[in-house]
């Protein structure tokens, strides 16, 4: 597995495999990765004759107060995981090398970016939009990789890559969990001894909501009232959303039916923002 920081040294590898007519598989991530990514790479190790991984914490997407300076590194435990995934190149450029000084373009999305991580990140879905353009321009892979876990993420770039008529499938590949429940994130990582602990409420909202949905709750407000009660059991949770939305639209609905997102964001005391959520076809 080869490690390259360069645009130009990505193009190059990947011109090479298109010659021999292999096909490419690209995962995502800003890095400090765990088994959720894990999953991903292997997933596209399976689907795709070559895989590359990028590793970049861009800056675009993190508001003025949020954790940019504070987001874990650690590439050497990623090359570790990427190489035994079976991926082929990491892509790990310094943010000079994806945003020059004169850089003025951006992508934007008007609709689905209008709700949930949206409203309370509002520079977030233009960062991401316009970086995995970027990567998908440098890339140019035939399928893309990423984590249900970021739920709307993944509807914004399946609808980015539709309008924008790019030819790349993009696939979703369920959440991982620890082992009680806790949606794996390279955030958990903030979390002290206590907050770990208290996190456990938003796997436990989420898991109860599904339940009741699967049990014929057609009612959103009475699902989101029993999440919203156990999440706030817990002294150092605060609330960011707790929403059910159409997943096609990310608009919320009173009534339990088609294809839904259930969403939730908590902050854990000041130490970790967290989502969780689950998805229905019902
Ligand atoms: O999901 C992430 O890690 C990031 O938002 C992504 C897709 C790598 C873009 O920076």
């Amino acid at each position: 597995m080869k490690i390259v920081s360069t645009k130009i040294d990505v193009r190059n590898q990947v011109k090479e495999w298109r010659k021999e007519g292999l096909t490419v598989g690209f995962v995502p991530t800003m890095g400090y990765l765990h088994e959720g990514h894990e999953s991903l790479v292997k997933r596209a190790v399976a689907e795709n004759d070559r895989v590359v991984v990028s590793i970049f914490v861009n800056p675009m997407q993190f508001g003025p107060k949020e954790d940019l300076a504070t987001y874990p590194r650690d590439l050497e435990a990623d090359s570790k995981l990427c190489e035994a995934a079976g991926a082929a190149l990491i892509f790990h450029p310094e943010p000079e090398e994806m945003y020059e000084e004169a850089f003025c373009s951006y992508v934007d999305m008007n609709g689905l970016t209008n709700a949930l991580c949206g409203l309370s990140r509002p520079v977030h879905f233009r960062g991401v939009c316009t970086v995995v353009n970027k990567l998908f321009n440098i890339v140019m892979p035939d399928k893309a990789y990423f984590g249900e876990k970021d739920a709307q993420q993944l509807a914004v770039v399946k609808r980015m890559v539709k309008d924008l008529d790019m030819d790349i499938e993009i696939v979703g590949c369920p959440i991982i969990r620890e082992e009680d429940g806790l949606a794996k994130s390279s955030r958990n990582t903030y979390l002290s001894p206590e907050g770990r602990k208290q996190a456990l409420v938003l796997s436990k909202a989420i898991f109860a909501g599904k339940q009741m949905v699967l049990d014929g709750e057609k009612d959103t407000s009475v699902v989101l009232k029993a999440m919203r009660d156990i999440i706030e059991k817990a002294s150092m949770a605060r609330i960011d959303y707790v929403e059910m939305v159409d997943v096609n639209t990310m608009k919320g609905i009173d009534t339990i039916q088609g294809e839904i997102l259930c969403a939730i964001a908590v902050y854990i005391g000041d130490e970790a923002r967290l989502i969780d959520n689950f998805m229905l076809s019902l």
